[in-house]
């Protein structure tokens, strides 16, 4: 590894998933342009996020990030970004009045524009092109001049992030996020929930909490903290050109920080410690996220954690497992043994995603029963640990697609075909998302009884 970190380090490095653009010229130029564009988020913000993911690493709080597998240009739009906006603050109710914490909330959204792919190419009949990557890359369409690597779309998607985020700050600090509002979606969810019943009591007492506060004349009039909410951005930080790019300088405090979005994640293929992604994060100061599969070994993560968390700053790192139902208990345990006995301060995020992908009919698709099951496994080997399970990290849309299978409104392998959108992953729809909150709210009830609420003793 380079000693000396520049915000183009990473170049000199073996990588891994880097398209190949034919045009290196044109690259350069996009890359030029893109470095002179404004920042799409200011330092202090991402400063933030790290100081509220620092609560969550010593147990006080709990992560809630979630977002489209990949955005994409087409679907690009007001309704698109409103609906899941009002699903994902729905979640963050529930999980907010079940732990008794703050809930951090993060999107994957404003920039989750690169995918990193498991072969090059892609053949249909006798023709072979290369592999989608995501829309920053190349178009998602079987014809040689959509997959040919293309950096215009690298303007497209910085464009796309700008408003997109633009409206989510809206939604969030102008009225949209009134904790009244997503109350009373929540109790539509409810009415039309099979599991109405389930989910009742918990809404209910969220009611009463609420009738309660406007009894005393703590209100949203009153309160702006009702009214508004605190919602950051991430994406995987893939295309490093681009990233390098949007890099710059904080003035206030002389360092570097990816003004691309405020958490960045390196992927479960792109984590080697030699490697140009590894490399890239280690020198930026926003928070980090760390996908965690099966294959990294708990000797391999300690020293990634050397590389990306020197000073053990809490808040700075977020290992997001995602091991798959079946293999949790096998591989999460270990990792939590290693991380604690070197004392080192982590978020605990779990991704019940990317492990639970089967094929059915064709379609790529995750049974719900699969999702929840490594989310309460996750929790009970935390339990067993005496760990803060601190997250969850879901591939979710505000729409009702079909995309994976099960949930109490039951989507059937059959209904696959019906409303599956999809650029890259299978996404849990409104429903399911919010189906998932109340139930990882059940779990977290049990946490909060497990261990009630001390003050920090340190
Ligand atoms: N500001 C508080 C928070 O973010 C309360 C709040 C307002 C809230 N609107 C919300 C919480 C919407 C969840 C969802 O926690
Ligand atoms: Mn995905």
């Amino acid at each position: 590894m380079a000693k000396e970190w520049t915000p183009k380090s990473w170049r000199g490095m073996p990588i891994e998933q880097a398209p190949t653009y034919p045009d290196l010229a044109a690259l350069a130029d996009t890359e030029k342009r893109l470095s002179s564009f404004p920042p799409l988020v200011f330092a202090g913000e991402a400063r933030k996020l790290t100081r509220a993911l620092g609560e969550v690493a010593e147990g006080r709080g709990f992560l809630l990030q979630g977002g489209d597998c990949a955005e994409s240009f087409a679907e690009h739009g007001a309704d698109n970004i409103r609906d899941f906006f009002r699903a994902f603050l729905q979640m963050a109710v529930v999980l907010t009045f079940a732990a008794s914490q703050p809930v951090v909330k993060v999107g994957r959204i404003a920039g989750q524009f690169a995918k990193p792919r498991t072969a090059p190419t892609e053949t249909k009949g006798d023709v072979t092109l290369p592999i989608y990557r995501g829309d920053i890359v190349n178009g998602i369409e079987f014809d040689e001049t959509s997959r040919v690597p293309n950096p215009e779309r690298q303007l497209e998607a910085y464009r796309q992030s700008a408003a997109t985020l633009n409206l989510l700050r809206a939604f969030a600090q102008g009225g949209y996020a009134n904790l009244d509002n997503v109350h009373q979606w929540m109790l539509g969810f409810i009415s039309g929930s099979p599991q109405g019943e389930r989910y009742g009591s918990l809404a209910d007492r969220i009611s009463e909490t609420m009738n309660f506060m406007r009894a005393i004349g703590i209100t949203a009039d009153t309160h702006p903290s009702l009214r508004e909410t605190d919602f950051f951005t991430s994406h995987e930080a893939l295309l490093l050109g681009y990233e390098e790019a949007l890099t710059r300088v904080d003035s206030t405090s002389g360092d570097w920080y990816a003004t691309s979005g405020h958490m960045i994640w390196i992927g479960d293929r792109t984590r080697q410690l030699e490697n140009a992604h590894v490399e890239f994060c280690r020198g930026i100061k926003n928070p980090l996220g760390l996908k965690c599969g099966p294959s990294l070994e708990p000797d391999a993560l300690l020293r990634l954690i050397d590389v990306l968390n020197p000073q053990n700053k809490p808040g700075r790192l977020t290992l997001i497992t995602r091991f798959g139902h079946e293999k949790v208990q096998a591989h999460l345990p270990k990792l939590i043994r290693a991380v604690e006995r070197e004392g080192r301060k982590v978020v605990w995020s779990c991704d019940p995603m990317h492990g639970n992908t089967i094929s059915v009919n064709g379609y790529k698709t995750r049974p719900f029963d699969r999702i929840l099951q490594e989310v309460e496994r996750f929790f009970e080997v935390h339990h067993a640990e005496g760990t803060h399970a601190g997250g969850i990290h879901i591939e979710m849309t505000g729409k009702d697609v079909t995309e994976c299978t099960g949930g109490s409104r039951m989507v059937s392998a059959d209904d696959l075909s019906d409303r599956y959108h999809t650029h890259c992953d299978p996404r849990l729809n409104a429903y399911q998302a919010l189906e998932l909150a109340f139930l990882v709210a059940e779990l977290l009830k049990k946490d909060v009884a497990a261990q009630p609420k001390q003050a920090a003793n340190f």
